[in-house]
């Protein structure tokens, strides 16, 4: 297991991700920051602490099937948010953007369910192993193809408590 990413970097990373949002957002009435459970867990708490705008949290958990290192492509909505969607601006917090599979899923579900406006964060994104055509409008990192593990991202659901960003080797 290597560092790829130290808490650190992570830390003031997501700082300069808040001074961006918090520009962008500024003019915005109850927005609903959602994170994506369970991986955006470290990020998002990070990252709402130094959000400035009107908001409400709420959570949902997208869980794409298959519990190796390798997404199924299937997508289901195992915890729908407690919130209402519609008329909403939604900031989305994911901890990663691996193939699109999941945010297009995520993306869909928060426009179909009547949102105004969906905004995605994403802690990490490896655009060389996208297979649909979506993004985050902001980005922490851009990292090559490896599995990552740490900071709330797993491996069969472990090691989600790492502090920092770790490779699998
Ligand atoms: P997708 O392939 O973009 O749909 O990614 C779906 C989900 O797979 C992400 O939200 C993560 O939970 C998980 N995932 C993708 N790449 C990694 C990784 O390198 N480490 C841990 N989880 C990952
Ligand atoms: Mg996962």
């Amino acid at each position: 297991m290597k560092e790829l990413i130290t808490k650190k970097a992570i830390e003031e990373r997501t700082s300069e991700l808040a001074e961006q949002i918090n520009r962008d957002f500024a003019d915005k009435k109850d927005v609903l920051v959602l994170c994506a459970l369970k991986g955006a867990v470290m990020f998002f708490a990070d990252l709402v602490r130094q959000l400035n705008f009107d908001m409400e949290l709420d959570f949902c958990a997208p869980q794409s099937y298959g519990d190796g290192t390798i997404s199924s492509g299937k997508v289901d909505m195992k915890l729908a948010p407690f919130t209402t969607i519609k008329g909403r601006d939604i900031l989305l917090v994911e901890d990663i953007v691996d193939t699109g599979i999941s945010l297009e899923f995520c993306k869909k579900y928060l426009v179909d369910s009547g949102a105004k406006s969906v905004k995605v964060a994403a802690l990490l994104d490896k655009p060389t192993r996208r297979r649909v055509a979506v993004f985050a409008d902001y980005v922490g990192f851009s990292i090559e193809d490896k599995f990552v593990i740490g900071f709330g991202l797993d491996k069969m659901q472990k090691f989600r408590n790492l502090n920092g960003i770790f490779v699998v080797e």
